[in-house]
């Protein structure tokens, strides 16, 4: 272990690279052990393409609004990829040698999650009951105004925010498939499920970095951890919106119908602190500075307090109509 006294993040960061090497071998898989988006739709170049396609479209008709809702916000979501990638190449300390772990685990952490879009495009364009012109140019509008995830091109700040952020992905995800199975469509129950998979392995692993900086830096993990809980995890399409629909109000009946159909809520977002403030074990961690002992406290605090205001939240019931949709 580095000592907490003389460490600088691109110091934490170059110690990490052994680690970084071995749980990329243990959380991301191979081009040949991974699935494939084709593994899991109609396969076109068949003679029973049209009888699947038919019985596909049939099982989306009578998939519910809200739920097509949410697919479609979390297709543009993971189609707006490129913004995640730039964004961890920009982060402050990260070698920037190609051969290195650090880049080769961008590239192949990027390379899996290239899929997600892909399987869910491809799974709305088939199902029929997408405008696919006015998604498309969603995701255009998303990638086009970029995001600001407010960590400040900080290493110790953005691992918080993808270990966040992964959990919550592979909760909406593996709800979208749980709701689609009940709603009859066992091949989008198959895709989501899929996809939550990988997210789950995206989430042990960025967990698995900051459990590392923690050892070696914990004072400034700390302070880092309360930053950003301070500010709020804001989800990463924040600032999606439609064709002729002014900024900022898509997003936010996106979540209204995430909301009400269980996918994602205000209470999964204070357990995941709950699992992170655990994960790390926040409340038995040694050797923090005064500052680091006051983020704990006020991070420890945290979930009972966002428990309350949740309790009090209504789940929103105006129901919107997207330009998505037909
Ligand atoms: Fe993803
Ligand atoms: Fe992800």
């Amino acid at each position: 272990m580095i000592t907490a006294v003389s460490t600088s993040r691109a110091e934490v960061i170059k110690w990490m690279e052994d680690f970084v090497n071995e749980k990329m071998s243990e959380f991301l898989k191979t081009v040949e052990d991974s699935w494939q988006p084709a593994d899991l739709l109609p396969d076109a170049t068949l003679d029973n393409f049209f009888d699947e396609l038919k019985d596909l479209r049939e099982r989306a008709r009578d998939l519910s609004y809200d739920l097509l809702a949410v697919l479609v916000g979390d297709t543009i979501t993971e189609e707006a990829l490129p913004t995640y990638e730039s964004w961890l190449m920009t982060i402050d300390g990260l070698p920037q040698d190609p051969n290195g772990p650090w880049m080769r685990w961008n590239r192949a952490w990027t390379a899996e999650e290239n899929r997600h879009g892909d399987a869910l495009n491809r799974y709305l364009y088939l199902s029929g009951r997408i405008n696919m012109r006015e998604m498309e140019a969603s995701t255009q509008y998303l990638i086009a105004d970029g995001f600001d995830l407010q960590t400040d091109n900080d290493p110790y700040r953005a691992f918080v925010y993808t270990s966040f952020q992964e959990t919550a992905t592979n909760i909406s995800h593996r709800r979208v498939a749980q709701i689609a199975k009940k709603q009859g469509d066992n091949m989008l129950a198959k895709l989501c499920g899929h996809v939550a998979a990988d997210e789950a392995r995206h989430a042990k692993a960025y967990k698995a970095f900051v459990g590392k900086i923690f050892e070696a830096d914990p004072s400034e993990m700390m302070l880092a951890f309360e930053d950003m809980m301070r500010k709020k995890i804001v989800m990463p399409a924040h600032y999606m919106r439609e064709l002729g629909v002014d900024l900022g109000k898509t997003f936010g009946h996106f979540t209204d119908a995430a909301q009400r159909i269980n996918v994602y809520t205000s209470s999964d977002y204070t357990d995941i602190l709950d699992g992170l403030i655990k994960e790390w074990r926040i409340e038995a961690l040694t050797g923090l500075n005064e500052a680091g002992e006051r983020a704990r406290d006020y991070v420890v605090a945290l979930p009972a307090r966002l428990k309350r205001v949740a309790d009090r939240m209504k789940v929103p019931s105006l129901e919107y109509k997207f330009r998505w949709i037909d």
